[in-house]
């Protein structure tokens, strides 16, 4: 079907931008990447060479007023989302935005709400759905495979190899990210619960750590505060009445990166993790669970037999693979855009997450960091 061309700009020209964002439009059929805005100068010159892009400015009022502009990508530092945002949907251009969505749920239910009335497409950056060894856990899940949801463990965690000496960043910044690994991290496995389970996270109870409270600033002898939790975790009802833990870290000793979600139901489990992201780990149906658990019980018994996983690990079929944009051109790229653009269209795009999505996800994140900070239990709003 032949649409009519799209023209598109990118707001903040950092490593997500220059990652997926970017690519990701350069993988769309009639998207023209029209212009491109950075606060700093040297990076906008710089990118705008490489990408061939001429209108390029340091203010991104400037880019939304340009009319001929049909939709934007987001991809400054939590900060300035809101702002950046609602002048793109008041400008009447669809926002594809990065995580976490904002500040606080009080500026995403404002991005959700402006965006909903003004009738604009929106997308949140929660990239990972679009691990093909996720979207199959999603399919089984919604299919009923596990039966009643009952155990969620979900863990999102990185270390660098440097864990208490690499420099300062945005991510160790209040002012500039909202919080630290919860809102960093933990925004993406909250996600992936939510999608996956169809349910929502109704209350949580919450503990955190700033176990490196100062880091180096790249090249110089000074040094910064870190004002927001390096590590957090929290337990949280289901609203169908299951129960989970959800644990996120930067500074986890001896890991570069590591996701991993387990999720067990009265018939059924199953445990992914992104270290492969072409297999999933699968115990489907009550034969297939006593079969699985008896055999952990006797094993230790059977001095040849050493299973490496839990379950049995299941290729992921290549439909799964397929769905990931340009793989089928032997370079798969997590990026949101072709999916944004299909929705622009009006065509299904059931992967993309919306301001929707994102919204719940920072009442999550608003209520866990309210639990630690009052050590209870927390309501999660629903709206
Ligand atoms: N989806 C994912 O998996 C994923 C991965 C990494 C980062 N992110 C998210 O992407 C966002 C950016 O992260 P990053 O790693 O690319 O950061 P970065 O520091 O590499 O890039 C941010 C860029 O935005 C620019 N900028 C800041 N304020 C601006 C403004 N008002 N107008 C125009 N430009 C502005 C900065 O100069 C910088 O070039 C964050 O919200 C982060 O959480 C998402």
């Amino acid at each position: 079907m032949a649409f009519s061309p799209l023209s598109v700009g990118v707001i903040g020209l950092g490593g997500i931008a220059g990652g997926l964002h970017i690519p990701g439009y350069r993988l769309c059929e009639d998207v023209v990447l029209a212009a491109l805005c950075d606060v700093d100068p040297e990076t906008l010159a710089r990118v705008g060479a490489e990408e061939g892009v001429t209108r390029l400015t340091t203010d991104y009022r400037a880019l939304l007023a340009d009319p001929g502009i049909d939709a934007v990508s987001v991809c400054t530092w939590p900060n300035t989302h809101h702002k950046v945002s609602m002048a793109a949907i008041a400008a009447g251009k669809h926002v594809l935005c990065e995580k976490p969505l904002a500040m606080d749920a009080t500026q995403a239910r404002e991005m959700r709400d402006a965006a909903r009335s003004a009738g604009l497409v929106s997308g949140v950056g929660f990239t990972h759905r679009l691990t093909p060894a996720a979207h199959m856990a999603h399919d089984l899940i919604t299919d009923g495979a596990l039966g009643e949801l009952r155990q969620v463990s979900a863990v999102y965690s990185f270390g660098w190899p440097n864990v208490n000496d690499r420099p300062w960043s945005p991510l160790d910044s209040k002012a500039l990210s909202a919080g630290g690994a919860l809102y960093g991290l933990g925004v993406h496995i909250i996600d992936m619960v939510r999608w996956w389970t169809g349910q929502e996270i109704t209350a949580v109870c919450a503990q955190s750590r700033t176990f490196v409270p100062r880091r180096p600033l790249e090249s110089t002898d000074d040094w910064r505060d870190v004002d927001v939790e390096d590590t957090a975790t929290f337990l949280a009802d289901l609203s169908g009445g299951g129960m989970a833990t959800f644990s996120q870290s930067y500074v986890r000793t001896g890991v570069d990166f590591v996701q991993q979600i387990e999720v067990s139901g009265s018939v059924g489990a199953l445990i992914y993790d992104q270290a492969r992201p072409y297999d999933l780990q699968v115990c489907i149906g009550e034969r297939m669970a006593n079969i699985s658990a008896g055999y952990g019980i006797y094993a230790p018994m059977w001095s040849t037999h050493h299973p490496e996983t839990l379950f049995p690990m299941l290729p992921v079929p290549q439909v799964y693979r397929d769905a990931v944009p340009g793989a089928r051109e032997g370079q798969p790229l997590r990026t949101f855009e072709p999916a944004f653009v299909d929705a622009i269209h009006g065509l299904d795009a059931p992967l993309l997450p919306t301001f929707e999505d994102g919204f719940h996800a920072q009442c999550v994140l608003d209520a866990v960091a309210r639990a630690w900070e009052e050590r209870r239990w927390v309501d999660v709003p629903t709206d």
